[in-house]
């Protein structure tokens, strides 16, 4: 298939709303990530985004809506989920809502829930008013590749595969939304994104925190969310992340590099003055910052060629837990505290 990859605008944007409206997949920018895009309620079109990705079929995708007006028969929209709309619609916040009959088995993944959320991002708002569907979109990556912060990530991963990009430039958040769990009695976060516990507390009176956002799942324990059952944003390289004070992380990165292995440093912008002449990336100097650039760096250290990877990590806690989640997932958990 011969993938075409345009800036988004007017035609590009009705093109993309006819390729979808049609059954077919197409890959859009939101503020987060890049989303691979289907009609969620078509199931021969859902089935196509699981074979672009590779996606293992047990692991349900995000239903986008422009407009909450859109959920309309789709789920029991709840009345802490309403508040929580109201304080961060359109915006990197994910619901798991009980569905109804009208959506499908493959888009949940036979789950009696579905994941819904409402984009922050002009491209996306104006792809889904266009075509006038909910559509269901995991991140556009390939499986187990880093997700897609850019228009040329999504060429990397699904040239050939999807017959249209639109190119939105680059995401604004990078790394994927939170997704909170509204089915129990306390709203629950299963991975945390942009918008922290603290600010759906904020808003519903509590938030919990899945154990395993910062912990490998245990031998035979279920995962809360499947998408934290398979393996995620590994670099090809070993990585490490060291958490620490800056002098003792530089010593330790300093020490630990060695040329011989092909080895790349990660680390805020702040340190890398202290690493020398080694090879070495920033992640910018807060969590923010280092959210959006991450899986950039993934990608490039990979490119690159990178043997192993020493990187500083954050305390995963406030807004670096979003990060951090990412980076222990990179790391296969191995953080070590100095
Ligand atoms: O920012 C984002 O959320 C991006 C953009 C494109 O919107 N999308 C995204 O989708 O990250 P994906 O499919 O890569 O991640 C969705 C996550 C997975 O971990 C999946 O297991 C979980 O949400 N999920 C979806 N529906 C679920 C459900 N009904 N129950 C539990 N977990 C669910
Ligand atoms: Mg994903």
């Amino acid at each position: 298939m011969d993938t075409l990859c345009l800036p988004a605008a007017e035609d590009s944007l009705r093109r993309g709303a006819e390729l979808l409206k049609t059954g077919q997949v197409v890959a859009f920018p939101t503020e987060t990530v890049y989303g691979l895009g289907a009609d969620a309620l078509n199931e021969a079109a859902v089935r196509a985004i699981f074979a672009a990705k590779e996606r293992p079929a047990d692991n349900p995708l995000i239903v986008h809506v422009w407009s909450r007006d859109q959920l309309e028969g789709l789920c029991l929209v709840t009345d802490t989920a309403r508040k929580l709309m109201d304080a961060y619609w359109p915006g990197p916040l994910t619901m798991l809502l009980l569905k109804t009959d009208r959506v499908p088995a493959v888009t949940t993944a036979g789950l009696p829930s579905v994941a819904v959320r409402c984009p922050d991002h002009p491209v996306a708002q104006a792809l889904l008013k266009e075509c006038a569907l909910p559509i269901a979109a995991p991140s556009a990556n390939r499986s187990g590749r880093p997700s897609p912060t850019s228009a040329a990530h999504v060429w990397q991963d699904m040239k050939g595969r999807i017959p249209l990009i639109l190119d939105g430039g680059e995401c604004r958040v990078g790394v994927e939304s939170t997704v909170v769990d509204l089915t129990g009695e306390i709203p629950t976060v299963l991975r945390p994104g942009a918008v922290t516990p603290r600010m759906i507390a904020d808003v519903a009176g509590k938030c919990a925190v899945a154990p395993s956002v910062m912990r490998p799942l245990l031998e035979g324990e279920t995962a809360p969310s499947p998408g934290m059952r398979h393996r995620h944003y590994a670099p090809k390289a070993p990585m490490t992340v060291y958490i620490g004070p800056d002098e003792r992380v530089a010593t330790v990165l300093r020490e630990q590099y060695d040329a011989t292995e092909n080895a790349v440093l990660l680390a805020r912008e702040s340190l890398l003055p202290l690493l020398g002449q080694r090879r070495a990336f920033s992640l910018g100097n807060t969590p923010a910052e280092g959210a959006r650039l991450l899986f950039q760096r993934l990608r490039e250290m990979d490119a690159l060629g990178a043997g192993r990877i020493y990187a500083q990590g954050w305390e995963p806690e406030g807004d670096a837990l979003a990060v951090m989640n990412r980076m222990a997932r990179a790391a296969a958990f191995d953080i070590v505290h100095v």
